[in-house]
């Protein structure tokens, strides 16, 4: 404007020098932007989808499928879309989401008879996912402990360091994998745990840890419980994976009945998008354990607060499907027979990827394929190797090594195996 005022030119008319200068100024709005980084998860699906090959095989991305190597709609989700059908208005639905939803979700995470839930002393809302649930919390400790920092396990899923960023929450790591036996470190875990500040903000994967399939034995959790309560810690479970671990959510939801029976008030992000194959519905919770009912609808309070200048208020279809299974004890039941099936079939693939391995005469342990659970095995592969299996052999996963066990399938267990076998067998 200054510039147009410069060049003499006022008013509703504008002479053409003043008209190019605006043009111009118009056309700089994003110059400076530059192209993002490709999210190291997503971008492996979209390089896998641009790939012509009739070879190709997705192992990167956590999503399931059957031994076909098709998506999964669970039959418990078809039948409760067909109940929904014709019934669902396309009313909002309240700041913090479907109040039955939630409900349903409290019960799995904290036990059907939880106290908790009679005392009423959790604050809960529906949140977009996993990821809309880590988010939510991420503002809410920033707005209510602006001081504070987040401890976060090396390594963790990559979408926990942009969420807690993007919060302006500063993150500090703790030892959690140990690479030469792959499995946890624990005593590192231990130590870092004891040297944080009193009362710092951990975020723990509660089953089922996402990179590396490693996850603390019901001992160790009570021992990180303890040490938690000693230095007045506050823990965060992201449960995107309850089901995927064992085939049973309630043996899942151990380390955080664990830390409840200690009496912490904890943090929890939950998620439908693995266990119910919701997962363009975006469907999951926010729940925050509160010392009484008072402090907890205050914190719900903010909570919605939050949510209501970035989305007013979650979306209602995939709340009502979770509301429709959990609520009727038939669609749970088999509910709960699919999430074992889709489980075991994972754990029967980790067993046929280690036996092709070792009929392959890998000089190679492999043993920490079937030791670890849920959706991933953390392969040890170097980038460089998977890069190899990308260029060579069309196979696509995260550069971390990390394979989606849930893409393997009897069909492609064998090229996998052996594309594995040719990338690391000469170290
Ligand atoms: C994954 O880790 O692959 C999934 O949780 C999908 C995602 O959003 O990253």
């Amino acid at each position: 404007m200054a510039q147009l005022l410069r060049s003499g030119c006022s008013g509703r008319v504008l002479c053409s020098g003043a008209v190019g200068a605006a043009r111009s100024m118009s056309t700089a709005w994003w110059r400076h932007v530059e192209p993002a980084a490709k999210d190291p998860i997503l971008g492996v699906t979209e390089a896998f989808l641009a790939d012509p090959s009739p070879n190709k095989v997705n192992v990167g991305v956590g999503a399931y499928r059957d031994d076909n190597g098709k998506p999964v709609v669970l039959e418990c989700v078809r039948e409760a879309e067909r109940r929904i059908a014709g019934n669902l208005n396309m009313e909002y639905l309240p700041m913090g989401g479907s109040v039955n939803m939630v409900e349903e979700t409290l019960k799995l995470a904290y036990g059907e008879n939880s106290d908790l839930l009679k005392d009423k002393r959790i604050a809960a809302v529906q949140a977009l996912s996993g990821t809309g649930a880590c988010r939510l919390f991420a503002d809410f400790q920033k707005r209510f402990s602006p001081d504070s920092q987040i401890y976060i396990p090396v390594p963790t899923w990559a979408n926990h360091h942009n969420i807690w960023r993007d919060a302006h929450v500063p993150q500090r790591t703790f030892h959690y994998y140990h690479p030469q036996s792959r499995g946890l470190d624990f005593a590192s875990m231990m130590d870092d745990i004891k040297n944080a500040p009193n009362g710092s903000f951990f975020l723990l994967h509660a089953c089922a840890h996402n990179p590396t399939g490693v996850d603390p034995s019901e001992e160790q959790w009570r021992e990180i419980s303890h040490q938690f309560k000693v230095k007045g810690h506050f823990a965060f479970f992201d449960m995107a994976y309850q089901g995927f671990a064992s085939g049973d959510p309630e043996r899942d939801a151990k380390s955080i009945r664990i830390f409840l029976e200690d009496g912490h008030l904890i943090g929890c992000a939950q998620s439908y998008a693995k266990n119910m194959g919701l997962y363009g519905q975006r469907v999951g919770c926010l729940s925050v354990v509160c010392e009484d009912e008072k402090q907890a609808v205050a914190v719900k309070s903010q909570l919605q607060q939050l949510a209501r200048p970035m989305y007013s208020n979650p979306p209602v279809h995939g709340a009502l499907i979770v509301s429709t299974i959990l609520g009727d004890p038939d669609l749970k039941k088999l509910w709960l027979k699919e999430v074992k099936g889709m489980a075991d079939r994972i754990i029967g693939m980790r067993t046929a990827l280690r036996e092709n391995l070792e009929k392959l005469g890998s000089p190679l342990s492999w043993e920490h394929v079937t030791k670890q659970i849920g959706m991933f095995c953390y392969s040890g592969m170097t980038p460089e190797q998977v890069d190899r299996l990308t260029k060579e052999y069309h196979i696509y996963m995260t550069r971390n090594g990390r394979i989606s066990m849930a893409g393997v399938t009897t069909g492609n267990v064998g090229y996998l195996a052996n594309a594995i076998h040719e990338v690391t067998k000469s170290g």
